[in-house]
Formats: C-alpha cells, structure tokens, sequence
C-alpha cells in the first residue's frame, strides 16, 4: 500500500489531520476507563499512550464493530479484516492482497499483533499514529478506496452506529470516531501467550531443538536478536537485509528521497511469524525456510545492506533448530481470544 503524497493528499487531507489534531475536539469524551489491563500478558510493559488513547468500553466495541465492517470500502465488499485476518494473527496468507475490485497493492499484509507497541507504522516507518494509518487504506486505491467525510455520510444514518458513537464519543459517527474508535480496537491487540512467552514465564520447557534455535538466534553466530530483540523481536529500527540488489519497492527511500535509505524497512516482529507467512514486505519468501536460507546466504550486494547480514555457515540441522525455535513464537490463545472475533 502506498500513500500517494501527491495525488490524493490533497486539501481533504489537511482537513481530516486537522480534525484528527485539533485538541480541543475531545473535550468532552469520557466514560469508564476500559479495564484492558487484564489483556495485557504480565511480563509486557504497560503501553505508553496519552489518557484519549486509553479505551473505554463503548470505544472498544464501536471500533470493533468498524474493523469487521465492510461498509468502509467504496463497493462494500472488504473490511479491515479481509486482509488483517484474526485467524492468521491478523496478517494475511497471500503475497499482496487484493483491495476493491480484486486491485493489488505492492506489499503484504503484517499482523496487527501487539501493534499498540510500534512506535512508527508501515514498512517505511513513514506515520506515527494508528488513528492517522486508518485514513490509509480508507482513501488508498487498492484497498478501500473511499472517502472517510463519505463513509461518516453513511454511518450517520445507521441508528445504531449514531447510538454507538454517541455512547463511546458523545458525538455523531464523524471522521474523528471513526479514526479513534477503529485505533481504539488496534489497542487491545496483545499477543504474549506463546510456546516462548510459556518457557520466559517457567511455564513450560522448549524441547531440545527449539533450544538450540534460540541459542542460535541470541548467537553471534547468526545476529538474529540484534535487529529482531527484546519481547517484540524488533528493535523497530529500518533496515536494508539484504533482499534485492535492486529494489522494485524502494523502502524508506520513498519517505527522505534519500538514496541511502534505498530498500530499508521497518523490522517486524517475529511474533505469531508460523502464522503470518509469506515473508518480507512484499510477501516474496514463502516459508520460515527460505528466509532463514536467504540469511545463510549472506543476501545481495546492495551498498545499504546491514553489515550484520553475511554468509552464516549454518548446517541444514541449524537451519531447521531456527524454524523450530521460530515456531514457538505462535500464540493460539491470541488467535481464538473471543474478544477479538467478528460476531
Ligand atoms: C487490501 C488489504 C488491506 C486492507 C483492506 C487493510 N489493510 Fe492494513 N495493511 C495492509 C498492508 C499491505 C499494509 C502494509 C502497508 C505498508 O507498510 O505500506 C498494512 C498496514 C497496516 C498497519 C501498519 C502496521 C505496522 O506495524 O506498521 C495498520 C495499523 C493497519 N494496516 C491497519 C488497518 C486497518 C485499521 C484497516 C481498516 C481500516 C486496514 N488496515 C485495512 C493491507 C490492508
Ligand atoms: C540487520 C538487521 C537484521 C538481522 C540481523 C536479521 N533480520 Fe530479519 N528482518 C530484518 C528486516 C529489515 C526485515 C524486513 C525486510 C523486508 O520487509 O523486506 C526482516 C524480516 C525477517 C523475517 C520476515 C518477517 C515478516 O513478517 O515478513 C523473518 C522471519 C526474519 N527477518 C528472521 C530473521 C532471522 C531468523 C535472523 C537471523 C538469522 C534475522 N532475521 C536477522 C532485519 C534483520
């Protein structure tokens, strides 16, 4: 999905981001705190937001209900879901999904899995809130390509969206809401129930193959937990791995114009990483398998690869220790968790 800067942000943008800034609009949100605390695995951090990005209850359940809702692309025929699946942590099984009219983007679809915790969204790391990622793939030609003043349009005459918004904002189904609530939603997104989150907890034990995986992973043999580390298994920086010696999708470049940001990308989380395949941003590496081969490889010459990545010897039983290892990282709790199911 791509942002196009200078097509379609025009003046309707200014308006939205202005609507979406203006501070003085929330001054008479409030409700009950929503008590998502219990969502949080107990060896996570308390997520840092500002007191309006807390959800309540009533916010929870409208951004919910507008997450699973089709009414948001222009022909009605996808929602937020179709290609954040709950069943696939929230991620996509096809390279590229296709948007209205069955029309492909040029990247694939990350798992929206403890995304309260990213500090820049998309691949590019090029936005720094989720109420302004909404308006994305809203307005973006290969997904819902519609128009959110319209979208509002419509849900202000769904009685029970009026009712729902008011009870969660006292204010009508507006861009504002829509924003917010759908953020709202994304918020409660925790995942930390995996095989590994069991083995952190001394819950469970790795049986001797995982272990020698993570061993692995932490080595610096492999560097792995230099880019992909801490709980997350991303230190959220943007980096060129090494796929391509020539990029079609240029990465961060598209963002600073900067040919020394050529082919980097936001380091994802391996969370949930069994269920969210295929790989890289544009889906092109089919199985754990192939990615842990491109890494052996030691990957292209690109002049911006990460000097971390490098022919890394590994034996095949080495490779295959580091996709059990990566297997543990799936969380099935997460994936059935009822609160996050379209009813
Ligand atoms: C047609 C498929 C499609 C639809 C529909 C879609 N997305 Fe996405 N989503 C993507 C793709 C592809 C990306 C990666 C785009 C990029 O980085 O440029 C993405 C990225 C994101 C991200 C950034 C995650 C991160 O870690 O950086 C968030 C958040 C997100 N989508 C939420 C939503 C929400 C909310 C909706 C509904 C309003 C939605 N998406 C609808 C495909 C889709
Ligand atoms: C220099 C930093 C760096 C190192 C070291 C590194 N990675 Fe990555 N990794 C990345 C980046 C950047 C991406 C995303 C590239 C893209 O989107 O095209 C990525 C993507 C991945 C993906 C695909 C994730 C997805 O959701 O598509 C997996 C799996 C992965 N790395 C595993 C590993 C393993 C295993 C190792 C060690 C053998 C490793 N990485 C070493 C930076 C790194």
């Amino acid at each position: 999905m791509f942002i196009r800067y200078n097509s379609k942000f025009s003046i309707f943008n200014y308006i939205v981001i202005s609507i979406l800034l203006c501070s003085s609009c929330n001054k008479d949100e409030e409700g009950i705190k929503y008590d998502y605390s219990h969502f949080i695995p107990s060896h996570f951090p308390i997520p840092i937001s500002n007191p309006d990005s807390i959800p309540t209850e009533a916010q929870f359940t409208l951004g919910k209900k507008l997450f699973f809702d089709p009414i948001l692309s222009r022909d009605g025929s996808l929602s937020c879901a179709s290609c954040h699946k709950p069943s696939l942590a929230f991620a996509d099984t096809v390279s590229v999904s296709a948007g209205v009219e069955g029309r492909l983007g040029n990247r694939n679809s990350p798992s929206l899995g403890n995304v309260v915790y990213q500090k820049k969204l998309l691949k590019e790391g090029g936005l720094p809130t989720l109420e302004m990622q909404v308006l994305v793939p809203i307005q973006e030609h290969a997904e819902f390509d519609n128009n959110i003043v319209e979208i509002s349009d419509k849900l202000m005459t769904i009685p029970k969206y009026v009712e729902m918004s008011q009870a969660a904002y006292k204010r009508d189904p507006d861009p504002y809401v829509i924003t917010r609530a759908i953020s709202a939603f994304e918020r409660t997104l925790f995942s930390g129930d995996s095989k590994y989150d069991q083995f952190l907890n001394g819950r469970t034990k790795l049986t001797a193959i995982e272990e020698q995986g993570l061993n692995l992973f932490m080595s610096n043999k492999t560097n792995c937990n230099s880019c992909h580390a801490g709980l997350l298994l991303t230190n959220q920086n943007i980096e060129n791995n090494g796929l391509y010696s020539v990029y079609k999708d240029i990465g961060a470049m598209r963002l600073t114009q900067n040919p020394s940001d050529e082919g980097k990308f936001k380091i994802p989380s391996l969370r949930n990483i069994a269920l969210t395949y295929p790989y890289m941003h544009d889906g092109s590496l089919k199985t754990l398998k192939e990615v842990i081969e491109h890494y052996n490889s030691g990957g292209s010459d690109h002049k911006n690869k990460n000097t971390l990545i490098k022919p890394l010897n590994l034996s095949q039983s080495e490779i295959e220790a580091l996709v059990a290892f990566l297997s543990t990282l799936t969380d099935y709790n997460f994936i059935k968790n009822k609160n996050y199911q379209n009813e």
